[in-house]
């Protein structure tokens, strides 16, 4: 196990993380199960405190720490920008989920969410399905994003999808002028489920797509379903106007920044900035970046639609309304010369403090 240089606290840690402390973290242990997960909650102040569930194999507890910290903290900022009344929470479950899923594994964790009375809901996230969540909710009602079968809305690619060319349309409409991507070259990153819900928007919209992905099977899907679709070994860097991020984070660096030929970048993938500066990097090189917490909260909004019982039609209505909130947060940009990343924090700032 490695030990980290620095004490791999809660209090002193979060300072790094915002101004703003977690208000809950809890170590989960069953040696049943073998389950090993950590539930943080990050802010209620808007509402109980949402957020997916990882399974990942860290390398240990602190590592699993960290990824917890930082993406309950983010789920905040998330949820108060999409302007829904959910607070910032997140877990993680230590473990390989190709090997190590089990009944009883997920029957423990909903144990440990079901003890917070509500405080946190959880969801699916990397490395857990719809599948999972059916599980999880047979032992607690705090789960969101089960099967429609179980009496959950379903996958969310769809409505994320949706808000990503919203917020792709808003960006267009600030570099372009126009609020459509027909006649652009958008290389698409990523064809998995959001990702190929999202070349179909594209398409329909009249846009060139060319896309990459790491898996063969992936893009030989797409292939039979947008035979138009130009396949590629990379987009980060290929002559195209729009960049869509959707495979992992952390693919914009200091590096990627002077290199990247794409005038706007918009796409699904969290935490796409390898760190905040990179943002200034690409702003010199007058390249938008639309933030991904905003562009991506589709699903979130389907998740926060299934809590309070919301139609279809009202949630599409709210994941439509991303490309006002894109074109909002992209104006104060402007108007306050700052960065739209600073925006976008600012007003969701603004929202947790009640001001707005
Ligand atoms: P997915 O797992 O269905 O698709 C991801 C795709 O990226 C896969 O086809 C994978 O092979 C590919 N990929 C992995 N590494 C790659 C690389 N280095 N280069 C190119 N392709 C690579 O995941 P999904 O659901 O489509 O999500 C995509 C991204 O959007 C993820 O970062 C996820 O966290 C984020 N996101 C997804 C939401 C959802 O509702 N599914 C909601 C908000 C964010």
């Amino acid at each position: 196990m490695t030990v980290l240089s620095t004490p791999a606290g809660v209090f002193g840690r979060s300072r790094e993380l915002s101004a703003r402390s977690h208000e809950q973290v809890v170590f989960c242990n069953d040696d049943e199960s073998g389950l090993k997960a950590i539930i943080a909650i990050h802010s209620t102040a808007l509402g109980p405190a949402l957020g997916g569930c990882r399974m990942y194999p860290y390398a240990d507890e602190f590592e699993a720490l960290e990824d917890v910290l930082r993406l309950s903290w983010g789920m905040t900022y998330k949820a108060a920008a999409a302007g829904v009344n959910l607070g910032g929470g997140k877990s993680v479950i230590i473990g390989d989920p190709t090997i190590e899923k089990s009944e009883e594994l997920f029957a423990a964790f909903a144990r440990f969410v079901d003890t917070l009375g509500g405080r946190y809901v959880t969801a699916g996230d990397v490395g857990t399905n719809t599948d999972d969540l059916d599980v999880i909710g047979k032992y607690t009602a705090h789960v969101t994003g089960r099967s429609t079968a179980a009496g959950g809305s379903g996958d969310s690619a769809r409505l994320t999808a949706l808000g990503v060319f919203n917020a792709m349309r808003a960006g267009a409409e600030s570099v372009w002028g126009t609020a459509s991507l027909a006649g652009r070259t958008v290389g698409v990153e990523g064809v998995g489920k959001v990702g190929g819900e999202l070349i179909a928007l594209l398409l329909a919209d009249g846009a060139e797509v060319c896309a990459t992905d790491v898996n063969e099977v992936a893009l030989q899907r797409i292939s039979i379903d947008h035979p138009s679709v130009r396949l590629l070994s990379s987009v980060a860097g290929a002559p195209v106007d729009v960049y869509a991020p959707c495979a992992l984070g952390a693919t914009l660096t200091p590096e990627s920044a002077e290199t990247v030929e794409a005038k706007l970048i918009c796409g699904a993938a969290n935490n796409q900035l390898a760190h905040p500066g990179v943002e200034q990097l690409l702003r010199r090189r007058d390249i938008t970046w639309v933030p991904d917490f905003v562009a991506n909260a589709g699903g979130l909004m389907q998740v926060s639609g299934e809590l309070r019982g919301a139609d279809r039609a009202t949630v599409e209505a709210d994941v439509a309304g991303i490309f006002d909130r894109c074109r909002d947060i992209i104006s104060a940009a402007h108007e306050a010369g700052t960065s739209i990343g600073a925006a976008a924090n600012r007003f969701a700032e603004q929202r947790l403090d009640g001001t707005i």
